[in-house]
């Protein structure tokens, strides 16, 4: 049980977008324990974590938002301006593979969708945080790429390539943003322990008759440290990004050397 935190004493004010699951679920969380207001936005997820958290004494506000609408992210952020005056950083979750395809049997629907899921969605969101924080003097963006933008993974093609433009932006973001004292960056993460990703690899794991520990084990192998990277891991490098003023406009790998064979 955590004491209820009131907005008087919170730092900085954190914009979330799909606080409910994976990494942002656990970042949401540690955000509110270090005493951030947090303001989440998102689908109905990150709507259901947020009220579970709220019934344990947290005070998260909360806007639902189709990340892939202009309309409905315009209509979000208005919200969110209502319940703010401000906001200290803008963290965009949303994001994912989707699909798992060989280029010929990727239709144009399917690469359209991982698309918009992962670059529309940070454009859209990332623009209305950027001219929100051009008002107000300034402010923290932090936008999610991968390591498949980065180096492409076979039967990814479309999520490597909407990543690849994700930290393009990030730079088109940093360079128009300084003047403004916008700062933004990206996190490119290698694969992450997210809890859809333990559901996958039990299920793996009852359809190949292989025990859970020995898939872990050869997927630990494949990395060059034998490591897996756990959701908490990389809060420490959120919590940086999202409060400095000098680190800008950079592609941060964590992946344990992954990309480098
Ligand atoms: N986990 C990894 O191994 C890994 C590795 C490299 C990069 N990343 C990137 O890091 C970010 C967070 O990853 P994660 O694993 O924590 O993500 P996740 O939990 O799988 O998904 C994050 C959120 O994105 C939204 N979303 C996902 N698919 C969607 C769809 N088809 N339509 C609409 N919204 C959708 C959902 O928001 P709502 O719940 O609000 O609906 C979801 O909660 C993503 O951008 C991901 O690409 C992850």
């Amino acid at each position: 049980m955590y004491l209820k935190i009131m907005p008087q004493n919170h730092q900085k004010t954190i914009l979330i977008a799909a606080p409910g699951s994976g990494i942002g679920k656990i970042v949401t969380e540690k955000l509110v324990k270090d005493y951030f207001r947090v303001i989440g936005i998102g689908g109905k997820n990150s709507k259901e974590f947020v009220e579970i958290l709220n019934q344990n004494d947290y005070s998260i506000d909360f806007v639902e938002c189709d990340y892939t609408s202009e309309s409905s992210v315009i209509e979000a952020f208005n919200e969110v301006k209502i319940l703010t005056p401000k906001i200290d950083g803008l963290i965009i979750f949303v994001g994912g593979s989707l699909i798992s395809k060989p280029i010929e049997d990727v239709s144009y629907s399917d690469f359209r969708k991982v698309l918009a899921v992962n670059l529309d969605s940070t454009f859209l969101m990332g623009k209305e945080g950027y001219m929100w924080m051009q008002e107000q003097g300034g402010g923290n963006i932090l936008f999610f790429g991968s390591t498949t933008g980065l180096k492409p993974s076979k039967k990814k093609m479309p999520y490597g390539v909407a990543k690849a433009a994700v930290h393009n932006l990030t730079l088109s973001f940093a360079q128009e943003g300084a003047e403004h004292k916008i700062v933004t960056n990206a996190i490119a993460p290698g694969y992450v322990m997210t809890d859809r990703h333990i559901d996958e690899l039990q299920n793996k794991a009852l359809e190949s008759g292989d025990s859970f520990e020995d898939i872990l084990l050869k997927i630990e192998n494949k990395n060059p440290m034998k490591q897996l990277l756990k959701p908490e891991e990389i809060y420490p490098l959120i919590k940086l990004l999202l409060t400095t003023d000098h680190i800008q406009g950079q592609v941060i790998r964590i992946d344990s050397g992954q990309i480098l064979g």
